[in-house]
């Protein structure tokens, strides 16, 4: 079996902890010189219809710190579903790579190519998901209070990918998920239903008064009122979010040792303040750095499976 990567749904609680004590374990390693070549030959192909800073690089430092190599893609270049069809795509480039990092704005791409591609399909953000930031955020909750069951995590701001894969990753790993969200902007109905499918009887729950919803967080998470794609909507949305954005008045809200998390890019001055970001109670810079550590466990994971692409070789030389 194929292992992919697309919205959390296909993990497990038992494989999702796994991964969070393979990433602290690897970090350990890291801080104390080792870096060890598990990877050695292996290629991660990285599509993206997107810009990148945080998922490119600490996906491509990675795989080389780990042994491999990686080849970058931008997404207008190889016209995935322009030039050709998304599943002949697919077949093609598992004959190139061991696996695949894509950035799109349909969540549907993503799932076509993990139905086509003989390789592990990750999803490093599509409209719907970023489950890449969610396990490393988790991951750096989980080392900055020692325990993620029954941690309360608030995300202010929109049901968007960030959130709905911090909700997933969240119920997989005992934590408890709160979305304060202003009337219009909160999980919408097809994602409500595959997370009471996949969790029957862990409640979504959501707010309308991030005042009401920050009292007892230890951690508050915050994101871009308009992610890429939605940048004509940026005004709109500025009034409806005015009220949601994190500041010291209302981070006070939280328990005093509350952490302040951000996927980033921020926008300062609009769901965060200066003050915040910068303030005692932030982990941005951790949060960011530990995308790294989550994505080596992720990759070691993916390739531990005896996987497809040997197999192709296999078929081939067996002709
Ligand atoms: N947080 C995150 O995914 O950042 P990039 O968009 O820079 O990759
Ligand atoms: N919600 C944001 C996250 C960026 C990492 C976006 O999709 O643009």
């Amino acid at each position: 079996m194929i292992r992919h990567f697309i919205d959390l749904f296909e993990l497990d609680p038992e494989t999702a902890g796994d991964l969070i004590a393979q990433a602290i374990d690897l970090k350990r390693r890291d801080a104390e010189g080792e870096r060890p070549s598990l990877l050695a030959g292996r290629t991660l192909g990285m599509i993206f219809e997107k810009p990148s800073l945080r998922t490119r690089v600490s996906f491509e430092a990675a795989i080389a710190q780990l042994g491999g190599n990686a080849i970058f893609m931008n997404g207008k270049d190889v016209g995935m579903g322009v030039r050709e069809s998304v599943d002949d795509f697919a077949r093609v480039i598992s004959q190139y790579v061991d696996v695949l990092a894509v950035r799109t704005y349909a969540h549907a791409t993503v799932a076509e190519l993990a139905e086509y591609a003989t390789i592990p399909i990750v999803n490093a953000l599509s409209d719907a998901a970023h489950p890449c930031q969610a396990m490393a955020d988790l991951l750096t909750i989980q080392e900055v209070k020692g325990r993620l069951d029954g941690i309360r995590i608030v995300f202010v701001g929109d049901g968007n990918n960030v959130a709905r894969s911090l909700a997933v990753a969240s119920a997989l790993l005992g934590a408890s998920f709160t979305l304060a969200a202003p009337p219009g902007y909160e999980f919408p109905d097809d994602f409500r239903r595959q997370f009471s499918q996949a969790f029957p009887g862990v409640p979504l729950v959501v707010e309308h008064d991030p005042k009401e919803a920050l009292i007892g967080a230890d951690a508050v998470y915050t994101d871009v009122w308009a992610s890429m794609g939605q940048e004509h909507e940026s005004e709109l949305r500025q009034a409806a979010f005015a009220p949601f954005q994190v500041n010291e008045p209302l981070l006070s809200l939280a328990k005093p040792d509350a952490m302040f998390l951000h996927c980033l890019p921020a926008r300062r001055g609009e769901e965060v303040t200066s003050e915040v970001m910068d303030g005692p109670q932030s982990y941005v810079i951790p949060q960011a750095a530990n995308r790294l550590h989550f994505q080596k466990a992720l990759l070691i994971w993916l390739l531990s499976e005896p996987a497809a692409n040997p197999s192709n070789h296999a078929r081939l030389a067996a002709r």
